[in-house]
């Protein structure tokens, strides 16, 4: 129930996907949204504080996820996927982790540029470590936000894929990530 089988997600792993899902997408339109705002507007410096505070939180989340990875066995593909699908996903799906890695660093090297700590919302902070690099803040601002851009573009299309096999090949892809897959003995979709 909690653990993955072979056969499909457990509760742990499909919770930690969705919470991951809506935190990448809601940092990224508030990101774009505070990046615009008038100096004098009150949420000027209460956005980034959150933005960052969040980012924090998602990076230990993002680590928790990675280690429950490690520590459950990896759910089987479909047997619908093709030889090439089950290539192409696993690197999507590697791709999606190290690009989620890649902005945080970037981040943290956005927010310590000047030497100051970042704090998520009074619970702790986080040392900055490499800071006074030249143009730090500008330059990691640029990284930062092309692949954050990459890596919404790239969950579009990991999103656009699974909805193509459960509305087109109908299996249970969507389905077990949803925690609604039943199991491969009783497919839902068989009449
Ligand atoms: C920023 C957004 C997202 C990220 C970073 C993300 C990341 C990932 C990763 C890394 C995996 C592989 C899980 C593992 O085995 O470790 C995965 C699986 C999956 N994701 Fe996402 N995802 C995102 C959004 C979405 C959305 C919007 C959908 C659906 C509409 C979706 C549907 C699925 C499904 C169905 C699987 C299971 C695939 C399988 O069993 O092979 N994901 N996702």
């Amino acid at each position: 129930m909690l653990r993955n089988t072979e056969d499909g997600y457990g509760l742990v792993a499909i919770v930690l996907h969705w919470l991951v899902a809506v935190a990448v997408f809601a940092l990224f339109g508030l990101g774009l949204w505070m990046t615009g705002l008038d100096y004098y507007d009150p949420w000027y410096h209460r956005a980034p504080e959150i933005h960052k505070g969040i980012g924090v939180l998602l990076f230990l989340v993002l680590a928790f996820r990675l280690v429950w990875r490690l520590a459950n066995p990896r759910p089987e593909p479909e047997p619908s996927l093709s030889a090439f699908e089950r290539r192409a996903s696993r690197l999507v799906h590697a791709l999606l982790y190290v690009l989620l890695l890649a902005v945080m660093a970037a981040g943290y090297l956005i927010s310590t540029a000047d030497g100051r700590p970042i704090d998520a919302f009074g619970l702790f902070s986080v040392p900055a470590t490499l800071t006074g690099l030249p143009e730090q803040a500008d330059r990691a601002g640029d990284v930062h936000l092309a692949l954050a851009i990459a890596l919404v573009a790239l969950a579009a299309v990991h999103a656009l894929g699974t909805l193509k096999h459960h509305l087109i090949d109908r299996d249970r892809t969507l389905l077990r990530m949803l925690g609604r897959g039943g199991s491969r003995a009783t497919p839902p979709h068989q009449p």
